[in-house]
């Protein structure tokens, strides 16, 4: 199962360097969400899925406690390595089943994990352990688009659809739920007060060799590095001269880029 590249402390490594933090009005607005449903104090926020910890540390200010949790070792370790507020621990464990009493949870996040859980399993343990009107928020983002640069010789946009024509045959279920906007695991989510909030926009300053990096941690990417490593190098080198050729600087200058997000919110009944 693709998953498994979560499990490799190398690739733990390389998504802690490349995967962007939950930008801060994302967090506001699952915040916002939480305060419309529930009132404090909130004691305690849960981040499944947390990775490396870049979706983890932002809620460390709202809450007297947070606890990010991981399947992967690996990428414990990885978040362990970061300075955070003293407030925040993380521990190894899935999602399916949380290691928290019954309604001690105010706000469960997922960042960019959810396209992998079982989400029957997820709602019950998410049901047991969150408070009355305790929220969860699930969100995903799109790959990031180059901005201002519309009227090159070849279209950024034009480059990167060329990459993901080559990598669709390693596309996977997981990869088609994010595609969609998470409609599946809005569906899956049985509490009756859910909405989702899209098209939220995220600019960024980054380098080209920033992007070939994050485009090298995707799972989508590592499926076909797997299968033939030697093609698999050579599309990422190619895509990064066209994207120099086209953009007409180095790899390494700072361009920007915008990240969309999208958002799932709920809040559980009385
Ligand atoms: C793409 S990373 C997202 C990391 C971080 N939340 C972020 O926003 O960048 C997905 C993470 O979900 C974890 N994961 C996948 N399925 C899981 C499950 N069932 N329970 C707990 N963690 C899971 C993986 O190990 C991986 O670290």
């Amino acid at each position: 199962m693709a998953l498994h590249f979560f499990e490799e402390p190398q690739h733990a490594a390389q998504y802690r360097e490349c995967r962007p933090s939950t930008p801060s009005q994302l967090h506001e607005l699952i915040l916002n969400y939480l305060q419309s449903k529930k009132e404090k104090p909130f004691l305690l926020a849960v981040d499944i899925g947390c990775g490396s910890g870049q979706s983890t540390r932002g809620l460390a200010s709202h809450f007297d406690k947070v606890v990010g949790v991981d399947l992967s070792e690996a990428q414990i370790g990885e978040a362990r390595k970061t300075d955070g507020p003293d407030n925040i621990s993380y521990r190894q464990g899935v999602a399916e089943e949380m290691n928290f009493e019954d309604g001690s949870v105010d706000l469960v996040t997922v960042g960019a994990a959810a396209q992998w859980f079982d989400m029957k399993k997820f709602m019950k343990e998410l049901a047991r352990i969150l408070k009355p009107h305790g929220c969860v928020a699930l969100y995903c983002y799109e790959v990031p688009r180059f901005l201002g640069y519309d009227h090159c010789s070849e279209h950024p946009a034009q480059i990167i659809q060329d990459l993901f024509t080559t990598l669709k045959p390693y596309e996977t279920e997981a990869t088609s739920i994010v595609w969609s906007e998470y409609k599946e695991v809005f569906d899956a989510i049985t509490f009756p007060d859910k909405e989702r909030a899209k098209d939220i926009y995220v600019k960024l300053k980054k380098s080209i060799s920033w992007f070939i990096s994050y485009l090298n941690s995707s799972v989508l990417y590592k499926t076909y590095r797997k299968e033939d490593p030697e093609n698999a190098k050579a599309l990422l080198e190619k895509l990064e001269q066209r994207l120099v050729k086209a953009l007409g600087v180095s790899s390494e200058t700072l361009v920007e880029f915008s990240m969309k997000y999208y958002c799932i919110l709920a809040s559980k009944p009385e």
